[in-house]
């Protein structure tokens, strides 16, 4: 098994988001079997079709990353029941122009954290819509709906509770493996 090029997008901008954090955590856990990119999206301009032959150049590095990737991890919080529209915002734009979109046949994995109860259930039911008309290949299981309490990922991604560390583990392997059979 390969080291597979992951491209990481965390549906928050904030600088201390638990989502991010979360993200390091399963970058950690993945050690040597996946090198993960995170891909800036705070600086692409809301998706105006009027420009798709005149695409902006931070919508063709988003999808050139994309493509340059073996996969993509979604790690997002949820905002009022639904995905964040940074996040919404950044996948219109690398599904366009129609017919060019750089998101066909990526494996891909949904996690999410949140300080609500449900974790994030809701937007990733969302966002796993969105990614199966986009004709991406989401890992079914496990679904991961991370009830974020405060300490559960230190700031350089270690996570202390073993239960959560062990389950993240679980999850990383999982998506590992779904790269590598969707890649044959
Ligand atoms: C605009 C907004 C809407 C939110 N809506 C929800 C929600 O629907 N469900 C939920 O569990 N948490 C909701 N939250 C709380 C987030 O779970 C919490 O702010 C979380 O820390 C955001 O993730 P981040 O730390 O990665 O930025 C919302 C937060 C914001 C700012």
């Amino acid at each position: 098994m390969g080291k597979y090029k992951v491209a990481v997008l965390v549906g928050s901008l904030r600088k201390q988001s638990i989502n991010r954090k979360l993200a390091l955590a399963l970058e950690k856990l993945a050690g040597d079997k996946a090198d993960f990119q995170y891909l800036e999206i705070g600086d692409i301009p809301l998706y105006d079709q009027d420009r798709d032959g005149d695409y902006p150049a931070q919508g063709t590095r988003l999808k050139q990353q994309i493509r340059a990737a073996d996969a993509v991890l979604f790690v997002t919080p949820e905002y009022n029941r639904s995905i964040p529209g940074v996040l919404k915002n950044a996948i219109d734009t690398a599904s366009r122009p129609y017919g060019d979109s750089a998101f066909a046949g990526k494996p891909a994995a949904v996690i999410g954290a949140s300080v609500g109860a449900i974790g994030t259930a809701l937007a990733q039911q969302h966002l796993r819509n969105v990614l199966s008309y986009l004709d991406v290949a989401v890992l079914p299981q496990p679904e991961a709906f991370i009830h974020f309490s405060d300490g559960l990922v230190a700031d350089d991604g270690s996570v202390a509770n073993e239960g959560t560390r062990k389950f993240l583990q679980g999850f990383v392997d999982a998506f590992v493996a779904w790269i590598g059979k969707q890649k044959g």
